[in-house]
């Protein structure tokens, strides 16, 4: 089996940040969310994967998974001209599937839960496609699934205003090659894309089969900051701690704490876990640092409290500010001599002096 990775898209919810970099790159527990997908694929057996990409900051996708051998996997880059959806974004993969089943996972969602089961059931399968399916509190955000009494799967419809039922379809598809045929006649939606679950409503309209897993693991399409810092908690609290840095005296550190090489944790700071922290920081001046909280590669974090937070590589936080619950992008600069709350959200190569 092929998998896919969609990893387009404008991430128009997640600026500033995504105007430096796809969406998809940003890190999460200090990996960019994509490869949670890359990852899930690969340990299912997965190894022959295309990354779908467009947009000016594609490039930053090649940089990072390269051809995939750091990674495990072969990868194969498709250009997406233009977002025009998920039903486009696979069609232009026909080629690269050729006469293959596949996977398609998109790059932004957050699944824990090992997919090698529902890849060997498709496998063996006769089915035209399979989806999986996720209790939400929210269903007209996402594709909704309806069921018949015998549990078979009726109609799948895209954000309904009354949704059926609560179950949506998460971003993760296992698809054959009679998706194509139905991706070459699909009309646009409403908001002018091909839709993956428009296509998905003609397979069962044609009387073809579509088989489901109901998931009850955690699940997270990250449209939003506040989704992307509820994934990083829920990453964290599944790390096994590490300690690879150096630790001066008096150091307090409660919980699980990872520790990136070449970094010091300096004298008189606090770190409660779960929290990651990358390679060569430097955290002192009595820092406190967590709970759910992820430091990149790089970053000198001084004289402040940060909790439920992610900073990027490259930053320089010295200010004695108590921040939470933010997102700080790469190479970000805050120093301060008042301290205050405050909560940021701040793009790459921000410099507040307050
Ligand atoms: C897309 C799909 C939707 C699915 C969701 C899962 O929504 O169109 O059916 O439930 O992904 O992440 P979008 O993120 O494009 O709004």
């Amino acid at each position: 089996m092929k998998g896919i990775i969609l990893h387009g898209g404008f991430g128009t919810r997640l600026r500033p940040f995504t105007y430096t970099r796809p969406k998809q790159l940003l890190p999460i527990a200090n990996v960019p969310m994509s490869q949670c997908g890359l990852n899930s694929l690969k340990n299912a057996g997965i190894n022959d994967i295309a990354i779908i990409i467009g947009g000016e900051n594609s490039y930053k996708v090649k940089d990072y998974y390269g051809n995939g051998e750091k990674f495990g996997v072969k990868i194969t880059y498709v250009e997406q001209d233009y977002p025009k959806g998920i039903s486009h974004a696979i069609g232009l993969c026909q080629d690269f599937v050729d006469t293959d089943k596949f996977a398609v996972f998109l790059g932004d969602n957050i699944l824990l839960k090992d997919i090698s089961q529902s890849v060997k059931d498709f496998e063996k399968g006769d089915e035209a496609a399979r989806i999986l399916l996720c209790e939400v509190s929210n269903p007209s955000q996402f594709g909704v699934a309806q069921l018949s009494s015998d549990g078979s799967l009726v109609k799948i419809v895209e954000k309904p205003k009354n949704p059926p039922t609560n179950l949506a379809v998460i971003g993760i598809y296992f698809l054959t090659t009679s998706i194509f045929e139905v991706i070459a006649n699909l009309k646009p939606s409403w908001r002018n894309e091909l839709e993956i679950t428009d296509a998905l409503q003609v397979l069962l309209e044609s009387k073809q089969k579509i088989s489901y897993d109901v998931i009850t693991h955690y699940w997270k399409d990250t449209g939003t900051p506040s989704d992307i810092i509820d994934a990083n908690k829920i990453l964290l609290s599944q790390m096994e701690p590490y300690f690879f840095g150096i630790r001066e005296d008096q150091v307090i550190i409660k919980g699980n704490v990872m520790v990136g090489k070449g970094t010091t944790i300096r004298k008189g700071v606090t770190i409660e876990g779960p929290v990651i922290i990358g390679e060569n920081c430097i955290i002192g001046d009595g820092a406190y640092l967590g709970p759910n909280t992820s430091i990149g590669n790089n970053c000198k974090i001084n004289s402040c409290s940060i909790n439920n937070s992610i900073v990027m590589d490259g930053c320089e936080i010295s200010c004695g500010l108590k921040i939470s619950e933010s997102i700080i992008s790469y190479n970000t600069t805050i120093k301060s001599n008042s301290p205050k709350n405050t909560i940021f959200t701040l793009g790459e190569d921000n410099k507040i002096l307050l």
